[in-house]
Parts: C-alpha cells; structure tokens; sequence
C-alpha cells in the first residue's frame, strides 16, 4: 500500500477497539514472570556454553600482550576469545565502535576477551586469570577543553544539516531590546533499561541465529552481517520480550557481536549477557553536550533572532549528538542560526538515547525561554504562545500537519493551576520549603516509515499478525492487536501477534518514537489486503462488503470471517510505504510540561510534588500504553533534571559511576503524583490510522520545566544539569 494523500475515511474510524484503554496483550505473560527474554531461552542451544567479557582496564593504547594459558586450563573452560582468534570482526553501520579491542584499545572496558566455559561461575572465575599487558597512551576525554574548537562536520545526521542560517542572525540579535545569552550543559547519560545486554547464539552452518534484546530487528541482521562478514540472509533474531532499550539496544551492541563471534570460535552455541558494570563504557550513551544559546525578542515578547550552537564529543567517524533539531521548529523567529559541532573524544561511543538531540537540546532552549519571560516581565506561557506558528519557521511554505501546541500550553495551565504561581521567584514556602512552579514546551518529530506485516486467516476466525516489529516495554503487541481487530470487525481477543522475528516482514523496530505508527500503519495496510482476500474467497462484492462484529456482509449476504477460510488459511502480506506527505507537512507531536518542587531551605534537598504534561500526538490508538510511555518519560525527565550524570574520570577517561548505585536514576519515591493527558486529535496526512508517536515526546521538555520551577522555589538560576544540590545549596535564601 502506498500513502501519498492524506487517509479519508477508513475502518480505523469507527473505534470500536482502537482508542480503549486494553490491557495488554502479553500482560499474564509478563506479570507471571513467564514472557522469555534473551537470556531465559530454554531448549533453544543445546549443549550451549556461558561467556564472560574481559574489558579493557585502560582507556586509549593498545594490547601488548595476553596471556591465556591459565585461564584455558581452569575448570570447565571451553575457550578464549580475542582478537587473536575471533578473526577481524567488522563494524556496523549504525554504531561506530569496535565490538573488541583488535589489539588497538579505543575506550575503557573496551572488551579484549570472552571466557567460554561450562558454567557462568567458572567463565567468570577463568576471566580473573587472564593476563592483559597493555602499552597506554594519551587520551582525549574532556569536552570542555575542546569545546571552543570543535569543528561543524560536514555530514548532516537525524537532525538535518549540521549548521543552518536563516535571516541575519547577528544583526537581529544586536539590535534586539531584550536577549539572553547562555550557555547550558547537558552531563553523558545512561539508558539504564531494566534488562541488561543479552544474546544466545547458535551457528548451523554458514547460519547464525539469535535470541537476543534488539530494538531494531532490520538494523540488527544489517549490522550483525557486516560484523561477522556473513550476508545478513545468514542471521536470523529472535526478540519478542524486550525489558527496555531506550534507544540502548537500537542495533548490534557487544553482547550479541560477541556471543555469535564466540561460538563461531568454540563451536559451540554461546549464551553471553553483558554486566551492569560492563554497560556504561562499553555499549552507547547519550553523550555531554555543551549548548550556547542566544535569543533576542521585541519588548512583546516576539522572537527575532535564535543561535544555538550545540558541541558534543564521540570516537572517531561518530555522530553529533542533534541538540538543535527542536530549535528548528519550536518557535517563530526570522533570524536563525542553529549547528552541532563534534570533538573527538576516546569515551565510549556516543550515540541514541530516547529523544535524541531533542531531549537534551529542550533542556537548554526552554530554560533560555524561561530568561526571556522573566526580562521581559512576561508569563512563560504567554512567551510560548506569543512565540507559535502554524508554519515550519525555517520553511514557511511547510505548514505543521497539525500543532496544537498552544491548545496543550493553555489546557496544561489550566488544570495545573499556573495562575496562582508567582512570576518572583522564592515567594512561596511550606514550613521550611520552597515552592516553585515550572514549565516547559516539547515538539518531538512524529516519524513513521516504511512498515510490513502478514496477516493470516485460520478456520477459527483468529486473525495472526506477524511482523517483525519489537515491543521494548511500550505496547507494540497491543497497539497491532487493536488495530488488526478494528480493521478486520472482530473482538481483540480474535487477534494474535507475533513479534520480533527477523524472519517476519519488515518494519522500522522500535526506535524515533516512529514503532506505534508505523506498524499500526503495517498492520493496516496487512489487514486491507486480508479483507480484499477473504471477499473474493467468499465471492462477495469487495466494493460493498463490510467486517463488522466478526460478520462479513455484502447485499443480503453474511459470512462469518472463519467461514472464508474454510478451504485452507488465508495468507497475505503488505508493506505500507511513505511517499511525500512528509514533505509536504511539518509532521511533528506537541506537549507542554508542567511541574511543581520543593526545595528545603535548610538542606537544598528537591522534591517534585507533581508533573502534568498534556500532549498532542494524533490519534491515541490506547491511552493507557500511551500514558504509561508519557509516565515513564517523565519519571526519565526526573532524573534528568535532579540526579542523572555518568561521571568523567577526565586523568583515566572512563565513566566512573558505572553501575545503578553510582549512576542514580529515580527511584519510587522520587516519583509523586505524576499526570499525563492527551488532546483529542487525529493526523491524517501522517496515515491511514492517523496516529504518531509518543514514547519520546514524553522525555522532552521535563527536565526544563522542573529547572524551571527549581528557580521559581529559589531564585536560584542553575544551567548546569543535573540540578543536584551542591549547584544551589550555598545560595539559598535565608528563610528566618
Ligand atoms: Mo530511540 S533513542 O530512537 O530508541
């Protein structure tokens, strides 16, 4: 199916199943402990072995020397792998690190060995005997003292161009009444998923299969391919349960590179997991940035002139990390000027973690917006109304698919109670806390892409879907069970989904926020074609026929939908493609953040009482999945704000705090109440389920709005996250 115009009325319409707040589809499988994620296969590998990773203890240099003999004569111990004998693995396409240390070391815990034994104890036990001489040398790890010289590479990524000038950005600013000029920073990041790294590898042959925690299963044949130097026909993945990624677990990381490069080795079928310590520095991070922005707007507070100049770090040929993709479309503002520079750093690679560019690009541009309305003696959100467009600022002639931006500022203040906040900061107490409030606007591209999916017809009626689409927590099985069901006429529990076969048609995986859509979309275009099926199978008029509670009826005819496949299952398959409605139309989704704190005034210790965030993101195809994304985003934005850092060791280069102790994400009682709401809206240039996504929307823009309200509490003005309170402690105000 192709979609070139934008989706007149459909079965998606009725809304009998999308739209319901289901339970999920593989709930009693996840709430029993009994879904199977990747290390928890049984009977899958026979006589499969364990493998532990060795990491680099240095940072940059490289192996003199390894001396295995020991570690080979232990107890149990199958094999050794290094580069001595794994062969020269390649390198993906999507990640830039080297999946073992070949005998040039790149970062810290590089790994430069596996350990396959028996047993898990005795890998690990055998690892310990390993000895690794290394010849050190110099290393690059602090963005701050590269900062000033980091150079705009030429290749545009994810955001677009990695510079862009609109207007006379220098002129503008100078001759604006009212500016601010900072400069904000954003620390390296953790995924921190629940699930840690995981792979059991199996060779037959020439063949490799998987089961792995991937969230791209397309990239992952792709990229595992390249790796092993195999055709990427040669890697079946196997994912259906995924305990989060968060863009962590995009494509190949080390665990399933090795896992498969080991039993190539041992000949034997190899079940690896990563460590947690292991993780930090040796899968990907969302990397530091260092943001300068400058705004200068008329005394109404009209933008005329916005830079943000965004500098992040990465190992060589890495990406930018695209801060300023959200600048590109969140405001009005005739002069612009927007890039991303890159320093090269020997940290671990720097790559995708949930929003990336917006996430952390929002964190600076929306507390600069909150300067702004505070020099302009101006309500933050009357600024960010002020400031809307209907129209891509940097392409006029690109009007927004739809931007209810303001309607989610205006209902978001509303029900928050914004108008009892005072606009001078430190005027409000609670015994011996501050109280601030806080807000922040969000814009998330509303992606979708090119998605497959099969759809089999049994004699009971049952309608199978099968893509290849990976739910990493997120609802994917549920969002394609509703859609199937309200396609098809049927009950959901009519549908069955199978997910997270490499082997099953292809679809984008869960990543950009662009899952939900496009295999919702997939799942459409699927069950259209199966409906095409079943009327010529029953011969009715496929003009007139209709799918309604399990029935198919054309004229005065009726059918049930198991009747069609009386003769043998019916099997079709489509893929849905894109053409040039993303051109056309700024496809982007909407939220406004809303949040209150506490600040003791004695010790600095931050508490947030509440968050709100009201979205708008088209069609809700369910609110609960939906909202529990939106939760989770906020719980992230959370730790952005007050807690999250992976600390640079800047002599050694490596992250220090690397495990859950060190690196602090929130925890339950760091959680308050927390809401989330959607606007009631529908999309239909974006496709025929008129849905986006919004996984990712629900991280940008909270980290700003509790900074935000941290000011408001305090008077205190911190651009350095996280807000911990060693930043404010000494300048809190005297409350005696
Ligand atoms: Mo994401 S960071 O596109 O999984």
């Amino acid at each position: 199916m192709k979609f070139d115009t934008p989706a007149g009325t459909n079965p998606t319409d009725r809304m009998r199943v999308l739209g319901k707040p289901l339970d999920r589809y593989e709930a009693l499988l996840k709430t029993t402990g009994t879904a199977t994620y990747a290390y928890e296969w049984k009977d899958v590998a026979p006589g499969f072995a364990y493998g532990y990773v060795l990491g680099a203890t240095i940072s940059k240099g490289r192996i003199l020397a390894i001396d295995t003999r020991e570690a080979e004569r232990a107890p149990g111990v199958v094999g050794v792998v290094t580069y001595r004998n794994a062969g020269k693995p390649g390198v993906g396409k999507f990640y830039v690190q080297k999946m073992l240390a070949a005998p040039e070391v790149d970062h810290y815990h590089q790994p430069v060995a596996v350990v396959v034994a028996d047993t898990f104890e005795q890998a690990r036990a055998a690892a310990a005997l390993l000895r690794v001489d290394y010849a050190r040398s110099d290393g690059r790890f602090d963005l701050d003292a590269q900062a000033a010289t980091a150079p705009v590479p030429p290749q545009g990524e994810f955001g677009g161009p990695n510079e862009k000038a609109i207007g006379s950005f220098g002129q503008a600013f100078a001759a604006a009444p009212v500016k601010v000029d900072q400069r904000y920073v954003v620390p390296d990041q953790a995924h921190c998923m629940m699930e840690p790294h995981a792979t059991i590898a199996r060779w037959d042959g020439d063949r490799v299969t998987c089961w792995t925690s991937i969230q791209q299963m397309n990239w992952g044949t792709r990229d595992l391919g390249l790796i092993l130097d195999i055709p990427k026909e040669n890697v079946r993945l196997h994912s259906p349960f995924i305990g989060g990624g968060f863009g962590g677990k995009g494509t190949v990381q080390a665990d399933l590179a090795l896992a498969a490069i080991a039993a190539r080795v041992v000949g034997r079928p190899v079940k690896l997991a990563l460590q947690r310590p292991l993780m930090f520095n040796t899968t990907i991070h969302r990397p530091k940035t260092i943001q300068h922005i400058q705004l200068g707007a008329e005394r109404d507070g009209r933008l005329t002139a916005i830079l943000h100049d965004s500098v992040s770090g990465n190992l060589p040929g890495g990406r930018t990390e695209p801060c300023v993709t959200s600048t590109r479309g969140l405001y009005a503002g005739a002069n612009r000027l927007t890039r991303t520079r890159l320093a090269t750093l020997d940290l671990a690679e720097g790559n995708a973690m949930r929003a990336p560019g917006e996430a952390p690009g929002l964190m600076a541009l929306e507390i600069a917006m909150d300067e702004l309305a505070e020099k302009l003696g101006m309500d933050p959100v009357q600024l960010r109304i002020v400031n809307d467009t209907q129209v891509d600022p940097e392409e006029p002639s690109r009007p927004f698919s739809k931007r209810a931006f303001v309607q989610c500022l205006e209902e978001g203040a509303a029900r928050f109670g914004w108008r009892s906040r005072k606009a001078e900061p430190g005027q409000v107490r609670d015994g011996e806390w501050l109280i601030g409030m806080g807000m922040a606007g969000a814009i998330r591209g509303g992606k979708i892409a090119k998605a497959g999916a099969r759809a089999r017809l049994g004699r009971d009626g049952r309608v199978t879907i099968e893509t290849d689409m990976t739910d990493i927590g997120t609802g994917s099985y549920t969002v394609v069970q509703q859609t199937a069901a309200e396609v098809m006429g049927v009950a959901a529990d009519r549908i069955v989904v199978k997910l997270g076969d490499s082997s099953f048609p292809e679809t984008p995986g869960s990543g950009g926020q662009q899952g939900a859509p496009s295999v919702a979309a997939g799942t459409y275009a699927a069950c259209m074609a199966l409906r095409d099926a079943v009327a010529q199978r029953l011969g009715f008029n496929t003009a007139e026929v209709e799918f309604a509670d399990g029935q198919v009826r054309a004229g005065n005819r009726t059918a049930s939908l198991g009747d069609a496949a009386v003769g043998g299952e019916i099997v079709v398959e489509d893929t849905i493609t894109f053409e040039k409605l993303a051109e056309q139309f700024n496809q982007q989704t909407f939220a406004a953040h809303f949040a209150e704190v506490a600040v003791n005034a004695y010790t600095g210790e931050t508490r947030v009482r509440r968050v709100l965030s009201v979205c708008a993101a088209g069609r809700i195809i369910n609110p609960k999945t939906a909202r529990s994304q939106v939760i989770g985003g906020i719980v992230m934005g959370i730790g952005a704000a007050l807690t999250e850092e992976m600390a640079v060791d800047k002599r050694f280069g490596f992250f220090v705090n690397h495990d859950l102790a060190g690196y602090e994400v929130p925890v339950h009682a760091d959680v308050p109440h927390l809401d989330a709401i959607f606007l009631d809206e529908v999309d239909p240039t974006i496709s025929p389920v008129k849905a986006k996504g919004v996984g990712e929307l629900g991280l940008t823009g909270v980290a700003p709005a509790i900074a935000n309200a941290i000011y408001n509490a305090t008077g205190i003005r911190v651009r350095d996250y996280p807000l911990t309170l060693d930043k404010y402690l000494d300048r809190l105000p005297d409350i005696v």
